[in-house]
């Protein structure tokens, strides 16, 4: 190796006791090929293996915690303890190459298609349809609603740890409930649940609290709670960086092991609520990073691009496009082979890369989402 890279390898303990070998983790992934029934399926199970030796944690696609909170066709289910057998073959598949296995656990909300969600009906902190043309008007959940809905993210993190999971990852971020919930754009109540940025907390910190007393009970060794969240939105009114450094000293206190900024672009900018043209990531850091580990995600391609963002400060990165177009990112690194890192893709490339057919297609009915580039 490169002795300039040594930083990526560094292990790193998080505070529940988990040891990852290095910096690099695999980001949270939807592919959209779970079997009808919501078992994971084959094709699925290659896909993380072929991407499970380097890095030192694979957060998992997103699962439901619910029914009515299934986002995407072909997202498997966390939702009942009949999917304990195939979260646990996911679980063994990802840990039996060395990386540790965490699970991404989900409740779409207002975003879920209609046509995923028991009825046809989806559900939000309140009545208010997300601003992409043609969504519809979600229902706003009653006050027993949402304790059960909190409750289901504890009962899905039971799962998660009779699967043989290493941790969970609470999906915070990206639009979906817990966001919604955050959110004065989708979260209108003046009940508990909302009418100040203190009451559209309590939700996403109540599902926090819910998974840590499920872990403190149930877990026998090291579990790993981690936090994923957007700092900001773009819609008036929306979540800005104001409300997120008030939020992320909340979380800061929770004795998380980590907490997860997702972003496109890592070094992406504040839009509102702060005087500063500093990168979010790093406002962040500076804000609670004495307190809890903070990872990065966005637009990691390089070897140099990762080591850049170690250098702010911020413990780990997760690479997620880079992780599919090439599996073998961190070996090549270690091996001082990183001028061989692949950063595009072309239309050939499917079953050297083992990726399954539906996560395929979206890739390559998707134009600008991953560097799509005619064959050499
Ligand atoms: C195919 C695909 C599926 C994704 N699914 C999820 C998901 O299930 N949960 C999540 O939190 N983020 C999801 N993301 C976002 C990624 O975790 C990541 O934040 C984003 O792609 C930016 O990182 P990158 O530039 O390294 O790809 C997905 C991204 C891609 C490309």
């Amino acid at each position: 190796m490169n002795s300039k890279y040594q930083a990526l390898f560094e292990s790193f303990a998080l505070r529940s006791g988990i040891q990852l070998k290095n910096r690099i983790i695999m980001a949270p992934m939807t592919n959209f090929s779970s079997n009808p029934d919501g078992t994971v399926s084959d094709a699925e199970v290659e896909y993380y293996i072929r991407r499970s030796k380097g890095v030192s944690m694979v957060i998992t696609a997103c699962t439901y915690v619910t029914r009515n909170g299934k986002g995407f066709s072909g997202e498997f289910a966390a939702d009942s303890d009949e999917m304990i057998p195939s979260l646990r073959r996911l679980a063994t598949a990802i840990k039996d190459q060395g990386a540790k296995a965490v699970l991404q656990i989900f409740h779409g909300g207002r975003m879920c298609p209609p046509d995923l969600v028991p009825g046809g009906e989806i559900v939000s902190a309140s009545a208010v349809a997300a601003e992409q043309e043609g969504s519809a008007v979600p229902r706003a959940l009653t006050d027993q609603e949402i304790e059960e809905i909190i409750r289901a993210f504890g009962e899905t993190t039971r799962r998660a740890i009779e699967a043989g999971y290493d941790g969970v990852e609470i999906h915070g971020a990206n639009g979906y409930l817990l966001q919604q919930f955050f959110s004065p754009h989708s979260n209108r109540r003046d009940d508990r649940w909302g009418g100040s940025l203190e009451k559209r907390m309590t939700f996403p910190l109540r599902v926090v609290d819910e998974v840590k007393k499920v872990v403190a009970e149930h877990a026998k060794g090291p579990f790993v709670v981690g936090y994923r969240f957007s700092p900001e939105e773009p819609e008036t009114p929306g979540i800005t960086m104001a409300d997120t450094l008030v939020f992320v000293n909340a979380l800061a206190d929770k004795e998380l092991d980590y907490i997860h900024v997702s972003l496109m672009d890592f070094w992406s900018q504040p839009k509102r609520g702060v005087d500063s043209t500093r990168p979010r990531i790093e406002l962040i850091q500076e804000r609670v990073g004495n307190r809890v580990p903070v990872m990065g995600v966005g637009s990691i391609h390089t070897a140099d691009d990762a080591l850049k963002a170690l250098q702010t400060g911020v413990p780990l990165v997760a690479l997620g496009r880079e992780i599919i177009m090439d599996p073998d990112w961190v070996e090549k690194v270690e091996q001082g082979r990183e001028t061989e890192i692949e950063t595009t893709l072309t239309k050939d490339d499917q079953t050297r890369l083992v990726i399954p057919d539906p996560l395929w297609q979206a890739i390559m009915n998707t134009p600008g989402w991953f560097p799509v580039v005619e064959n050499a």
